[in-house]
């Protein structure tokens, strides 16, 4: 297992450049297929989340060749396979849940393990399961699979119960190449689903709407080749900025779209935090004194359910009490027991956690259980006195590009290693 030590109350101070998002990522790589011909794809981030969709598709039998570090060709014509395997595979990350619709646009047939992820509390696909049998498919969850079949998929009209990222995503793909016009009603608006929908009509998809509660989509029978460029990952650039305002240093982030970040930004502003957005560039001074606030998160243009652990740890730092809410993942405070190991004064009732702020957090052993409460309790290392040892680094690496570099870049001295000997001396310096 790998794990890391952040030293203590490092300042971060320098510039970074965004990566590629993964949550776009990893869904274009799955919507990749429906062409059934070679695409070109730059800006792609290079984390162990898209490694693991490549090697599925590979299984699958695409042809993936990297042009370097971020980007990638896929050929797909020989995908024939409508399993999604292997399971190993395939239950480590959520998106393999959108090859549900990719392979039903390509060949009206897929069989996909239910799929994994960060455990977030309960994660039902039920808004995508009665989107796809709306379209026509038959729809059947049997032994772990998920398997679906249509002889052919006609355009519908279809209106989300809940606004789900990755039931608006699979449905725009499944009804890509349908017969007819489908209208989503109630969809997700986030920055992701409009890259898809970008990377779709690159294809020669017809969808539009995306970023508002419609899409329309007219189905195309046959896609084509295509090249697309990912949009920034608004996720890591809040990440740098939350880290950015806690350390108390000055960052600055590149190739970034800050409208991305509105409520970010937002917020942190209401917490006293020096924060200025040019074209493509943030700027975040760390603040001396931190303001309560509080946070609720909504699906996007709120505030993002991924960038709360990162929040919660700077709140610790704030002169009173701060409020938040969990409105999208009610199983979303795995962090929570973590900071409190490193001297957090939070309290979690449902899906609220009250923060007593003006605790000075100290280095402690902590574990990471999901991606961002990965990133967050880095962030708490960074802010702390003394060090702090990481376990269950790898589940970082699943969202966050050559992290150790981009940190070490910022001037923070942190020891990334799989080998008990570098941690042993490490921990004893
Ligand atoms: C995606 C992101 C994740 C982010 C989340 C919310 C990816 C790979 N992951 O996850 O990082 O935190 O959006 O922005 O893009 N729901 C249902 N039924 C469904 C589908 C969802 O009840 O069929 C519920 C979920 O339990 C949750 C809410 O809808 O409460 C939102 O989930 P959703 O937007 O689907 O999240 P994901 O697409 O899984």
């Amino acid at each position: 297992m790998t794990k890391l030590i952040v030293p203590g109350k490092q300042e971060l101070r320098g510039n970074v450049k965004v990566a590629g998002s993964k949550n776009a990522a990893v869904a274009i790589l799955a919507a990749s297929v429906i062409c059934g011909k070679k695409v070109f794809i730059e800006n792609i981030p290079d984390i162990t989340d898209v490694g693991t969709l490549l090697e599925i598709l590979q299984n699958m039998g695409g042809e993936v060749r990297r042009r370097g570090r971020n980007a990638v060709e896929i050929d797909t014509s020989n995908v024939r396979s409508s399993t999604v395997s292997p399971y190993d595979l395939v239950k480590k990350l959520r998106a393999s849940a959108y090859f549900m619709g990719s392979m039903l646009a390509r060949q009206g047939k897929a069989e996909v393990p239910v799929p994994g992820g960060c455990k977030l509390g309960p994660r039902p696909i039920d808004q995508h399961l009665k989107g796809f049998s709306a379209l026509g498919a038959e729809v059947e969850v049997e032994h772990g699979l998920v398997k679906l079949k249509a002889s052919r998929l006609v355009g519908t009209h279809i209106y989300l119960d809940v606004v789900s990222v990755g039931a608006t995503i699979n449905l725009m793909l499944a009804a890509s190449t349908a017969e007819g016009r489908t209208v989503l009603e109630n969809v997700a608006k986030e920055p992701e689903v409009v890259d898809v929908a970008n990377f779709l009509n690159a294809m020669g998809a017809s969808v539009r709407g995306a970023g508002t509660d419609i899409i329309k989509i007219k189905g195309e029978p046959e896609l084509k080749e295509a090249s697309h460029s990912i949009i920034p990952d608004r996720i890591e650039a809040g990440t740098f900025l939350i880290a950015g305002a806690v350390s108390g240093g000055q960052v600055c982030l590149r190739e970034v779209i800050p409208q991305h970040l509105d409520a970010a930004m937002a917020k942190l502003r209401e917490a006293g935090v020096e924060v200025s957005a040019s074209e493509d560039t943030i700027w975040v001074n760390g603040a001396s004194r931190v303001q309560p606030a509080d946070i609720k998160t909504f699906p996007y243009p709120g505030f993002p359910t991924d960038l709360q652990p990162l929040a919660m740890v700077l709140l610790t730092r704030a002169e009173g009490t701060s409020v938040v809410t969990e409105n999208i993942f009610e199983g979303r405070f795995n962090h929570v027991d973590e900071l409190k190991r490193m001297g957090a004064n939070i309290k979690v009732e449902g899906r609220t956690a009250v923060v007593d702020g003006g605790s000075s957090l100290t280095g402690a052993p902590v574990k990471a259980t999901d991606l961002r409460a990965g990133a967050a309790l880095i962030v708490a290392g960074l802010s702390a006195e003394g060090k702090t040892v990481l376990k269950g680094v790898e589940h970082v690496y699943r969202g966050y590009e050559k992290l150790e570099e981009k940190l070490a870049g910022l001037g923070a001295e942190i020891i990334f290693s799989e080998r008990d000997e570098d941690l042993r001396n490490a921990e004893k310096n």
